[in-house]
């Protein structure tokens, strides 16, 4: 069967820790892995903007033996309204995976399911699963596990990056605070998934899953072992004991910026500056997983500070290694 890595929970548990160490491994000794995919053909498809995602998947997939075609996909036949779909059944007789960057979830879904070949989402709307790669690949390889080690991420809890934080942290076990304003929360199906794996709380009290049937399980007490991934709407409460703190920008690519306006005032006590720093563990690293608005989700002098109490260019850097290794994983 074809292995997509359309979400966080696509690859399991199993098979996202090998990914992790196999990441690890890539880092130490890439010459090692420099015929891993060698003849093989990737497409890039991308319907957003992109610095990070698009030039180490390209020089991944270029390290790796491999061969990389960017495809923009206002220059490309589904510009003019050519259906997805359709542009799946072509693609997968030219190429043996496909990087997709695209605006609805359903969309990349669509081509996963018309495609027989590997499908990795390089972010949607409502996910950004290889940017958690490389975050808990960083996490990782300074923390060495995750027992006992507390992210908290700050803003736009409903961001394709928080849900990707949420549902990656529920499946490896790295506790989570979300800190976000009420109008901002993370998508219920998101926090019903995370609480199948995980424990999800408000507040430090059991979510309630407003979802019917199955989803609906109420889980009270913390099963052993499991993460908590708590949401708030007090941001001194979500940084308080936290090993990293995270942000990301509070309007994404295709949203309105004029919905910047309105949630403005109610996301301000979420940027992550000086101030709120100290309040979480000391010693704490701040993270974002980049391009930033200086002033706004985070301040100018949190973005300059260096590897002592950042790991933001090192997460930049992981994005490459992290790719490689999934990419060996569903191609090879
Ligand atoms: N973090 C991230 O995905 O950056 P790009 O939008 O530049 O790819
Ligand atoms: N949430 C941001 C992430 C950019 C990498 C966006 O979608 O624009």
């Amino acid at each position: 069967m074809v292995q997509h890595f359309l979400m966080d929970l696509d690859l399991g548990e199993k098979k996202y820790w090998e990914v992790l160490k196999l990441a690890q491994s890539v880092k130490k000794n890439p010459a090692k892995y420099s015929k891993a995919l060698a003849g093989k053909n990737v497409a890039m498809l991308f319907a957003k903007n992109s610095t990070r995602t698009r030039v180490s998947f390209e020089v991944g997939i270029n390290q790796l033996g491999a061969n990389a075609i960017f495809l923009s996909s206002s220059e490309t036949q589904l510009g003019r309204g050519e259906p997805i779909k359709d542009t799946a059944r072509v693609l997968e007789r030219y190429v043996d995976g496909i990087v997709a960057r695209l605006f609805a979830q359903q969309d990349l879904a669509d081509l996963a399911e018309y495609c027989h070949i590997p499908v990795i989402n390089a972010l949607t709307d409502f996910y950004h699963p290889c940017q958690a790669l490389g975050d808990l690949l960083t996490i990782l390889e300074q923390k060495k596990s995750f027992r006992k080690v507390k992210l908290c991420f700050l803003g736009n809890g409903s961001d394709n990056v928080a849900h990707s934080l949420i549902l990656s942290s529920a499946l490896t076990g790295l506790n989570l605070s979300v800190a976000c304003p009420k109008n901002a929360m993370p998508d219920d199906r998101v926090l019903a998934w995370a609480n199948a794996l995980g424990f999800v709380t408000v507040d430090g009290t059991p979510w309630k899953n407003p979802l019917v049937g199955r989803e609906s399980i109420q889980i009270t007490r913390k099963p052993k072992d499991r993460p908590n991934i708590d949401i708030t709407a007090d941001p001194i409460r979500g940084v308080k004991n936290a090993d990293y703190l995270y942000t990301d920008v509070w309007v994404s690519m295709g949203e309105d910026e004029g919905k910047l306006n309105d949630r403005l005032n109610a996301l301000k006590p979420f940027q992550l500056n000086g101030e709120l720093y100290r309040q979480a563990k000391p010693g704490a690293k701040v993270m974002h997983c980049l391009p930033a608005h200086r002033g706004e989700e985070i301040t100018d002098e949190v973005m300059e500070w260096n590897e002592t109490s950042s790991a933001i260019w090192r997460q930049a850097e992981n994005r490459l290694h992290a790719q490689k290794a999934l990419l060996i994983t569903l191609l090879k």
